[in-house]
This record gives structure tokens, C-alpha cells and sequence, in this order.
């Protein structure tokens, strides 16, 4: 049975504890302490009441020496808590049990999926996975004017039942931190791409303030991104909310696995290699070229493959790079080729910019490389290319874009992330269709006029109608003209 057991370094979990601004004295609970993480964490802070809860009887027992007058600790299921006793904080790394598995709690601890659904009040995706379950109880026994802090995996922010998930999350809290972890978080190798959110359940208005933490081994270190906008956007939220933001496909050694030259076609895959290949604002009529990837030891490859790779595995072995490979062949000698497959996105974005800003639609469904950035969303793909083509976009990108010799700008993922978006639920149908029917014609045309008329738009929803002055004097200043 999956219980969801992934740990918190404890260098994160404390960084995660320090996030509290509870008074001393503040009632703090872990709803699932697992080995303790964040029960050490608070113990070492010493300001607060330990409440905690965990659900498996072992991790339950190694941890029984914590208990003190300061530090409650029960074994048992979390949903079974009170909802009448509240908590002034909860700090949390969830069980991630896809919705498949959820039921199979039943019989020895009575989770079930049903019984989860009655228990909270707001309306969640069938598809729904543990964790929101948890979060969503965990905000109904927090205080008001408490805070939350939660660390799990952000896949959720595309899909559909995410959606769901984050207009329930922010029915009664605000977020106050959107923590993009960059590193391992978690004890072994479990997940990659990992958020800490810190919640506060108050109806006033919080400014939400974006940070990147990067874990290093056990080392942790944050940086907050430069909040770009110096305007106030209306009704804006980031494309993080609504959209996985990936770096393109790395291939270790362009000359080895891009257009090989090898007397076979097995595993070769299109690749966009060079914003230069597309024209206009989709991958349709796109150059591209042939990517030798193979994503499995288990696949058995031609003769003519296994000896262009053999030739590749000398020469790398006798010029010791390049130096990923080299590692690869010292680790994994018969599989040193292998490499996952990213998946191709629903837009693909050239983060080096001189003139032209282009989000463009990956019709072809074609693996982009590292030059591009690879945007999936369950939003609407014609929604979002408009969402994303407009001067609102585009002022932002002038803004938090590193200059990088010539004038030209380079975008950080993490600006990516934090570009402020209009959520799409607040957008009228009337304009939703008009916004599709733009970007069709963006699609079809290439004609920037359309980037405008999207422009117009939004204009209401941004609550700005002077966007193409600031974007042209920030520009004028960039280019300095
Ligand atoms: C992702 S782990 C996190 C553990 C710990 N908080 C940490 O960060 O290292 C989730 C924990 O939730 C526990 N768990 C799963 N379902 C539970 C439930 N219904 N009530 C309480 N604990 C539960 C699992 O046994 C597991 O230890």
C-alpha cells in the first residue's frame, strides 16, 4: 500500500519552520510526520506547541522519544482530527497518493475517497490526488489569521484537476510565498519539480511575494526574484498557477546524437533546434532536425546504431568528454546513451530576445531543444497563445530580462514562471471567444497588428490602457534609442 512516504531534508524542513511568523506559544501542527522532519524542525525552534500526527504505527514508534509537555505526537489517520479544534499554524509535506490508490486505505485505516469528499466543503477533481485532500482539510482546521506552509510536487498547476484544486485553495487563504524549489528536497531521489507555498487564511490582502530556493546536497539557499512589475496588474496571477514551464531538451552532445551520421533511422526523433527554424507563431512549417534519442535500455537497437554509439563511447572514453557522457560511461557503461523524454509542450518559447517576442504554438507536437522554453497548460492552447502575445507580456519580459551583450535580452525560467497572466476564469466568454479567434488569426497571419488588437483586449481585465507607451519606452531605454 502507498502511504506517500517521500521525507523532508531536515535543512528544508527547518528553512520551511523559520517561514512561520506565529507568536510564541502558537499551537503548530504536522498532520504527517513521517521520520519527524519538521517535528525536529519546531523542537529546534522552541517557540511553539508541537502537535503531531502519523498515520503508519513504525514511523509512529521511532519517534515516540520527541513526545514532551511541547510536543504532542498520536499515531492515527489526520482526517479523523477535529475540525472544531483549530491550530494557529500547520506546516506539512502531504502524502502524494494518486487517486487510483486512494481507496486502498480503506480497509486498514478507513481512507477512503468518498469519505474524503464528504469531509471537505468545496468541490474537488474526481482525479484529485491525496495531497490536495490534505491540504484542504489542513485549511479547515487552521485558525483564521493562521498560516500553512507546504511543501509537494507542482504538476498539479497544469492539469485540469488543478485548476479545480487552486480555486479551492484560494476560496478561504491567500498565498503569501510561491516558492519554486530548484534541487532535491527530499531524502533519496524522489520528485523533480517541487513548490513550498505559504498560506495565510485571512480574507485581507497579501501581496505574494515569489521566491527560488535552491537545494544543494544540504545546503539551502534562497533568492528572491526581483518583483519586475513595477505596475499593479489587476486580476493577474502567475503562468506558474496555470502552466509547467520546462527548459528545452539538453542532448549531452549535439555532435553525437543531433543529425547522426549512422546507416539507420531507428530512434530518430524531429527536433526544433533554433528559434531561426520557425517562422511566424507556430512549429507548422518548422526546420527541423533529427534527434537520436533513446529512452530505454530495453529497446533493441539495430546493428547499424550499435556501432555508430560504440564509435562514440571510444572516442568520448579517450577524450574524456564531453564530461556528462564521460560520467555516464564510468556509471552506466551499457546504457550511457539513455535519456528521458521531456515530452513536447503546448508552446514553445525563445528565451533570447532580440526584436521580436515570440510564444509560439507547437502545432507539429515537436521536442524542442534547450534554447526554448517548453510551456504545457490545461488551458485552452488558442486561450493561451493570446494570453501570452499581448503588450502586457511583453512589457514584463522587457523588464525582468537580463541584458546580455548587444541589447539583447535572456529570460530566466523563473521569470517565466512569474509572468502575471489574466486567469482565464475571469475572462467573459464573449471575450475568451474573440481572444481564440485573435490567436487563430495570429497563427494563420503572423501579422503583429493581432499582438494589438490582443492587447485591446485585455486591456480591462489588466485595468491599464497606456501598456504600448511604457512597453516603447522600455524598450527605447534597452535598445537605446
Ligand atoms: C510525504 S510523507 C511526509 C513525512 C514528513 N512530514 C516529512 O516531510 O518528512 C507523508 C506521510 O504521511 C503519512 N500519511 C499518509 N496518510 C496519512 C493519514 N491519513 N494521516 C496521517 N498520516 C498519513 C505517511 O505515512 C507519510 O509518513
Amino acid at each position: 500500500m502507498n502511504l506517500g512516504q517521500v521525507y523532508t531534508k531536515p535543512s528544508v524542513a527547518q528553512y520551511m519552520v523559520n517561514l512561520f511568523t506565529l507568536p510564541a506559544e502558537a499551537r503548530v501542527l504536522d498532520p504527517c510526520f513521517g521520520q519527524g522532519a519538521f517535528v525536529d524542525a519546531l523542537m529546534t525552534d522552541g517557540r511553539y506547541n508541537v502537535i503531531g500526527v502519523e498515520l503508519d504505527p513504525k514511523s509512529y514508534a521511532a519517534n515516540t522519544d520527541k513526545a514532551n509537555d511541547r510536543c504532542k505526537l498520536y499515531c492515527g489517520n489526520f482526517f479523523v482530527l477535529d475540525t472544531a479544534e483549530k491550530y494557529d499554524g500547520i506546516v506539512m509535506n502531504p502524502p502524494y497518493v494518486r487517486q487510483e490508490e486512494i481507496d486502498d486505505m480503506q480497509e486498514t485505516y478507513g481512507v477512503s475517497k468518498e469519505r474524503l469528499k464528504s469531509l471537505i466543503d468545496v468541490e474537488i477533481d474526481a482525479k484529485a490526488n491525496l495531497y490536495m485532500y490534505f491540504l484542504l482539510y489542513a485549511i479547515k482546521l487552521l485558525k483564521n489569521d493562521g498560516e500553512l506552509i507546504v511543501i509537494f510536487p507542482n504538476s498539479w498547476e497544469n492539469t485540469k484537476a488543478g485548476i479545480k484544486f487552486k480555486k479551492a485553495l484560494t476560496a478561504n487563504c491567500k498565498i503569501g510565498k510561491h516558492i519554486t524549489v530548484t534541487g532535491n528536497p527530499f531524502v533519496g531521489d524522489p520528485i523533480v519539480d517541487v513548490e513550498i507555498l505559504k498560506l495565510y487564511k485571512t480574507s485581507r490582502s497579501i501581496d505574494m511575494l515569489s521566491i527560488e530556493l535552491n537545494v544543494d546536497g544540504d545546503s539551502v539557499e534562497e533568492r528572491a526574484i526581483a518583483n519586475t512589475n513595477d505596475l499593479e496588474f489587476g486580476n493577474a496571477v502567475s503562468l506558474s498557477w496555470y502552466a509547467q514551464i520546462r527548459r528545452g531538451k539538453s542532448t549531452g552532445g549535439n555532435k553525437i546524437f543531433i543529425n547522426p551520421a549512422m546507416f539507420s533511422t531507428q530512434c530518430l526523433t524531429d527536433i526544433l533546434s533554433s528559434p531561426k527554424d520557425v517562422n511566424g507563431f507556430t512549429t507548422k512549417q518548422a526546420k527541423t532536425d533529427r534527434y537520436l534519442m533513446i529512452t530505454s535500455s530495453d529497446i533493441q537497437l539495430e546493428p547499424a546504431v550499435t556501432e555508430y554509439l560504440d564509435e562514440w563511447k571510444e572516442i568520448i572514453k579517450k577524450e574524456g568528454e564531453p564530461k556528462a557522457l564521460y560520467d555516464q560511461i564510468e556509471q552506466s557503461p551499457e546504457a550511457w546513451y539513455v535519456t528521458n523524454d521531456i515530452g513536447a509542450g503546448t508552446i514553445v518559447f525563445p528565451y533570447i530576445i532580440r526584436d521580436s517576442v515570440r510564444f509560439i504554438l507547437n502545432e507539429r507536437k515537436l521536442l524542442a531543444r534547450d534554447n526554448f522554453y517548453v510551456i504545457t497548460s490545461a488551458i485552452d492552447k488558442r486561450l493561451l497563445m493570446a494570453l501570452l502575445n499581448n503588450y502586457f507580456i511583453w512589457y514584463q519580459l522587457e523588464k525582468c530580462g537580463k541584458t546580455y551583450g548587444n541589447n539583447v535580452l535572456k529570460i530566466q525560467k523563473y521569470d517565466v514562471d512569474d509572468l502575471q497572466i489574466i486567469s482565464p476564469e475571469i475572462i467573459s466568454s464573449e471575450d475568451t471567444a474573440r481572444l481564440k479567434d485573435l490567436a487563430k488569426d495570429l497563427i494563420e497571419k503572423a501579422d503583429l497588428q493581432i499582438i494589438r488588437q490582443i492587447t485591446e483586449v485585455l486591456a480591462k481585465y489588466y485595468e491599464n490602457d497606456n501598456i504600448e507607451n511604457l512597453l516603447n519606452d522600455a524598450r527605447n531605454k534597452r535598445l537605446k534609442r
